[in-house]
Formats: C-alpha cells, structure tokens, sequence
C-alpha cells in the first residue's frame, strides 16, 4: 500500500527479499505509527527472532516471511547431497515453524515452498526454486487480499459503521489486508463509511498499526477502548465487524484470532450484527479438528502490567501501569465458534463457516 511520509508517497510491501544479500526486508512494526524504518534480517535464524519478537506480526505477514526465511536459509547450503540439504532445510523449517505457535500461514507457507523445491533435481535448482516460490507466495497473499476485498466490499454499504479488531491490515499481510481489503475496495467505489478500531490490548495494535493504515489511506475512523465495543452495539452505532484469522479450522470452521475477537462475537451475536472473518486460504488449517487443539501462544506478563509508548521528546519508553507487586495473565488469541461467525470472506467468496469443508477445491486444498 502507499504510505506518505513528509509529503512523499511511496509504494511498500511489508515483506520483500533482497535477493542480492541473501535477506528478509521488513517494516518494523514495533516502531510505528512514530517512526517508519525497513530493517534486514541477515539469516534465517534472525528472521525467526523478528517473528518471535514481532518485528513483523500478522498472520499473512509472518507467512510471507517464514517462505522467504525458508529460501534464505535453503540459500547458504553449500554442497551438493541432497541428503544434507535436506536435513538442513528441515531445521531451518523447524526454527521458523516453532517462532510463533497460533497462526498457521507460516507452516502452511513453507510446505507449499518444500513442495516446489521437490521438483529439482540439484541442490542449486532446489535452492533457485525455493526463492521462486517464496515469492509466489508472498505475490500469492497481496492477490488473494485484493480478492477478499473485491467480494468484502459487497458488505459494506454507504453510512454504515464497522468494528474491526487487532490489525489485519495490509501490514499483517504482504499487502492490502484481509479485514481492511472490502474497506479499502468500498473506498475506491466510493462509498462513505466509518471504521471503529478496537485499541487491542494488550498490543495496541488496533490504536497504533490498524488506525495509522487507515489515517495513511484516509478512511474515516475512530479508535475505541476494548470495553467500548458492547455499548456501542447496544445504542445502534455499530453495523458489521470484520475481523482477520490466524487460524481458520476448515472442517468446522472455528477462527481463531487475537484475544478479544470472541468477545465481540458473543457481543455481537447478542445484538444480531452480522461477524464476518477475512482470510486468505493459507489461513485454512484442513488438518486439526477441533478449536481447542489450536495451540494458544502465552506471551509475557509485561505485555499486560504496562504499555510501550512515546514520550513528549519522542522516546520509546515502557511504562508500568499495573500494580507492582502483581502479577498477569497473557493470552495472546482465542477461539470463535462457527456458529457465532456470519461468514468467512476468502479470495473465492463467502462462505458459511461450515460449508469451508465442502468448498475445499476451490479454497486450495491440496493434501
Ligand atoms: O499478535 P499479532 O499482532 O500477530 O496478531 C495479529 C492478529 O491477531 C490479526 O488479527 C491476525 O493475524 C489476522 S490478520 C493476518
């Protein structure tokens, strides 16, 4: 998308590959919206630190990285058994799978990538073909967005309200976003509408990345505390809530997304507003069964006791909020029952939450 800074507009992805110095480029996400920096990550091993360390967040987004991470680490092999390279690209899958437990894109992301590289025959066509669909996958990912939006926009109707949670914008994606693409596509029809952005504790990432998107792109918008959202609903002031996926269950259809997403569910359902996830199909997991399986990551008790902001003289600062001698509890998603999720907005349409399964071939099942 095109972000403006001092009065020049730029075109950036959030993930892109310098191919020339073997690195992972990446917005770094910590810093925004009060600086705007692209950072490199020499090797595979620091690219899994910048998933775990939320350099780089978002489930599309993490995918995209963990592909390109692949390749990067595929990339430094030297040598021609394809024995070794392969149980040195194990590892590096492994190190990149284990940097984040909840969303699925980055697993799903790296078996399509292995998946390719099978097709050489050379340890060095294996390594071009890794880059190769590194970066289908990362082009992949900004076209199914762009889809989401051209069936999500449908949705969105002149005057209306919408609630979205978290940041499933274009910078947890390559680009455009899954919640925010039938916003930006409704935009650019023209229509008139106004955007809530849960603030997402404990992260902020509604109040500091899905608000800067949206003042980026000029969309009409507010950012709401967490506990707001409910007495909004009851007075009327919200109409529809899109929200993204880390984890989309495709034989039952349960989603899985940042901690508070089911909150609004059930708030939701309660003042019958249609809920609606946005997802690319890398999102799907055709595997697991049920939402309880889905792993849930804890992170630190810090995340909760304070916040990160920026002082009046522009430094990064943390700030103990909480009570000092407590201590927190840290949840970073939850789970949404099928039957509180209107539909599942994809690149091949919406979809009733439990008809993904019998839909399977047209949202890239591949097993
Ligand atoms: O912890 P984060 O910031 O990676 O969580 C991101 C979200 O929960 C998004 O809503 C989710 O990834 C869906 S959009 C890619």
């Amino acid at each position: 998308m095109n972000v403006t800074l001092r009065g020049r507009t730029e075109h950036f992805r959030t993930v892109a590959f310098d191919a020339l110095n073997n690195s992972v480029r990446l917005i770094e996400q910590r810093l925004l919206p009060h600086e705007f920096q692209i950072v490199s990550t020499p090797d595979y091993r620091a690219t899994a630190a910048a998933i775990t360390d939320m350099v780089v967040r978002g489930a599309g987004a993490i995918g995209a990285t963990a592909a390109y991470g692949l390749a990067q680490g595929a990339r430094v092999f030297r040598g021609s058994d394809l024995k070794k390279f392969s149980k040195h690209v194990d590892l590096v899958f492994k190190t990149l799978a284990d940097a984040r437990p909840t969303a699925v894109d980055p697993v799903n992301a790296m078996i399509d990538v292995r998946r390719h590289m099978a097709r050489g025959e050379t340890v060095a066509e294996q390594q071009a073909l890794a880059l190769a669909a590194a970066e289908e996958f990362a082009n992949e990912d900004a076209h199914h967005c762009a889809e989401i939006g051209r069936h999500g926009a449908k949705l969105i109707r002149n005057g209306m309200t919408v609630l979205t949670h978290c940041n499933a914008g274009w910078l947890a994606f390559v680009d455009v976003g899954s919640a925010t693409a039938p916003l930006y596509a409704a935009q650019a029809q023209g229509k008139k509408f106004h955007v809530f952005c849960d603030e997402t504790r404990p992260r902020s990432q509604g109040a500091t990345l899905t608000a800067w998107e949206l003042a980026q792109q000029k969309v009409s918008h507010q950012i709401i505390a967490d506990n707001a959202a409910g007495h909004l609903m009851q007075r009327g002031e919200i109409d529809l809530v899109i929200v993204g996926s880390d984890r989309v269950l495709g034989r039952t259809g349960e989603v899985a997304n940042k901690i508070g997403t089911y909150t609004k569910a059930v708030l939701a359902a309660r003042h019958k507003i249609p809920f609606y996830a946005a997802i690319p199909c890398s999102t799907i997991d055709w595997n697991l069964k049920r939402g309880r399986a889905i792993p849930i990551e804890e992170r630190h008790e810090s995340e909760v006791l304070g916040a990160w902001g920026v002082t009046q003289t522009g430094q990064r600062e943390y700030i103990r909020v909480a009570n000092p001698t407590s201590g927190a509890r840290n949840p970073g998603f939850d789970v949404t029952p099928a039957e509180l999720i209107t539909g599942i907005i994809t690149p091949a349409g919406i979809f009733k939450p439990r008809t993904l399964w019998q839909n399977r071939h047209r949202l890239g099942y591949k097993i």
